[in-house]
């Protein structure tokens, strides 16, 4: 039996909130809130779970029925493909990479495309998410095209850097002499079912591709295939990961609110935004684990394009969203901890914490440095240890200077954990948008400059909206030192 299929597992999260150093009592007034205010908000986030399973009743909220997913046909294609391929390259950008990479990153190997194939278990992974020509060259120079595949993914079909990539891979193709009119085996299209460019041109020329759900946005989508092909062409067991958030999304539906991590979490950034005396409006995220950092990276996202808006769902002007920071422990210790400390007190931190890893490191005892106090009290220590110490002394460290923080925990960072800690920071998500009373799945800010990017790029169509622009620049003052 799968360890997750056991009833033990299905009760309770493997991922789990602590959150006692957000109160006054921890952290000061300065810093805190009471557990009064935190109570005061128990009945709105009770009925926010009520709104939200009406609307997942009512289909409306697709990204929680993802984990039901059918995955066969996912799995069928890695199946046909891994004996062929060596490389899986995904273009894509946002919401159509970010997931990719922190699946990646924290499920594989840290080192995983140094590996050779035997012990890599899986295809190697590179994610294409900017288009920067250095670096889209520089990529094209490792590759090895006959043995490498690439998924195309956006949702629309049209964003401008995923379009002009997958333009310049094509002509790649074409032009190798052992490929050219084989091209069409190297790409898998993943894009909206029905709409876009992308889906036109899949459907004329016959391509492999996937659907993403509609109603799914970008940054929701990584449990859709735009994250599971690439995880699992790289190795990931995507049927556990799933099976994680199948079981936060129950959980969530379950547990009354006020009990469940993504309901407080959001709480608690909410009231800590609205912080009184002193606003919370930056939130930090630092994981002490570098399988976990990429995760911080995703949330940036899910957490900036989800929450940053301009209007409530009335309609008035609000202009509101809290600011997210990914920081890594311990290397950011070394680089930001002395303002988080020290620097304003306008920050709510979030680390991610995990009991054991997959290897540790046991610290020789050695007898050239023995009577050197830097060096011998290591021996026999662990650098699991040390970090797990590290991230103690930044907690109190910043608890003592009055500092707010919680700390998701786990016992392992595996797909399952994995799995719970995507479901359960979408839903906060989502339960952060209705309290701050927006819209969390549009994105008019990043639309916007979609279609400026289009119109100075001479995209048939958007000829007015070019002139516009080059008036505002002509208009604008010249200012250069
Ligand atoms: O979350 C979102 O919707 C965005 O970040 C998109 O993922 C991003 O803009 C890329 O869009 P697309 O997948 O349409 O290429």
């Amino acid at each position: 039996m799968k360890p997750w299929n056991d009833p033990t597992w299905k009760n309770a999260m493997r991922v789990r909130l602590a959150m006692g150093n957000v109160f006054e009592e921890a952290v000061g007034p300065e810093g805190g809130i009471t557990r009064v205010q935190l109570e005061s908000l128990y009945d709105r986030l009770r009925a926010i779970q009520r709104e939200i399973a009406v609307k997942r009743e009512a289909g409306a909220l697709p990204f929680l029925d993802l984990p039901k997913q059918e995955i066969s046909s996912i799995l069928a294609c890695v199946e046909q493909n891994r004996p062929k391929f060596e490389t899986f390259v995904v273009l894509g950008i946002g919401g159509s990479a970010l997931g990719n990479i922190a699946c990646h990153t924290a499920l594989r190997h840290p080192y995983h495309n140094f590996l050779p194939a035997d012990s890599r278990g899986g295809m190697r992974i590179e994610v294409a998410d900017n288009i920067d020509p250095d670096r889209i060259t520089g990529l094209f120079d490792t590759l090895d095209l006959p043995r490498t595949l690439f998924n195309v993914i956006t949702k629309s079909g049209s964003t401008a850097e995923t379009a002009s990539t997958f333009l310049a891979v094509k002509k790649l193709l074409q032009d190798h002499p052992r490929i050219g009119p084989g091209w069409r085996e190297h790409v898998i299209v993943t894009t909206d079912p029905v709409a876009g460019d992308l889906r036109k041109f899949a459907s004329r020329e016959g391509l492999v591709s996937f659907d993403i759900p509609q109603g799914v946005g970008g940054r929701f989508s990584v449990l859709t295939p735009v994250g599971l092909l690439s995880a699992a062409m790289s190795g990931i067991d995507i049927e556990e990961l799933l099976a994680g958030a199948a079981d936060a999304v129950e959980y969530h539906a379950r547990v009354p609110a006020e009990k469940c991590p993504a309901f407080a979490g959001a709480a608690l950034h909410y009231l800590m935004y609205n912080h009184a005396r002193a606003p919370k409006r930056l939130a930090v995220m630092m994981p002490y684990s570098h399988a976990l950092k990429d995760v911080a990276d995703w949330f940036r996202q899910l957490w900036a394009e989800s929450l940053g808006k301009e209007k409530a769902l009335d309609g008035t002007i609000v202009n509101v969203g809290p600011t997210p920071i990914k920081a890594l422990g311990v290397t950011d210790q070394h680089s930001q901890v002395q303002l988080y400390i020290e620097g304003p007190n306008d920050k709510l931190f979030t680390f991610i914490e995990t009991e054991t890893f997959r290897n540790d490191l046991v610290l020789p005892s050695d007898n050239d440095l023995a009577d050197l106090g830097a060096f011998n009290y290591f021996a026999g220590k662990t650098l699991g240890q040390l970090l797990h110490a590290e991230q103690k002394a930044t907690t109190l460290a910043l608890t003592r200077r009055q500092r707010p923080n919680m700390t998701f925990s786990m016992k392992e960072v595996r797909p399952y954990t994995v799995g719970q800690l995507f479901m359960l920071l979408e839903i906060q998500t989502v339960v952060a948008g209705a309290l701050f009373g927006i819209n969390p799945f549009d994105q008019p800010g990043v639309e916007a400059g979609k279609v400026a990017t289009y119109a100075l790029m001479d995209r048939p169509g958007y000829e007015n909206e070019k002139r516009a622009i080059e008036q505002e620049i002509s208009a604008q003052a010249e200012w250069v030192l």
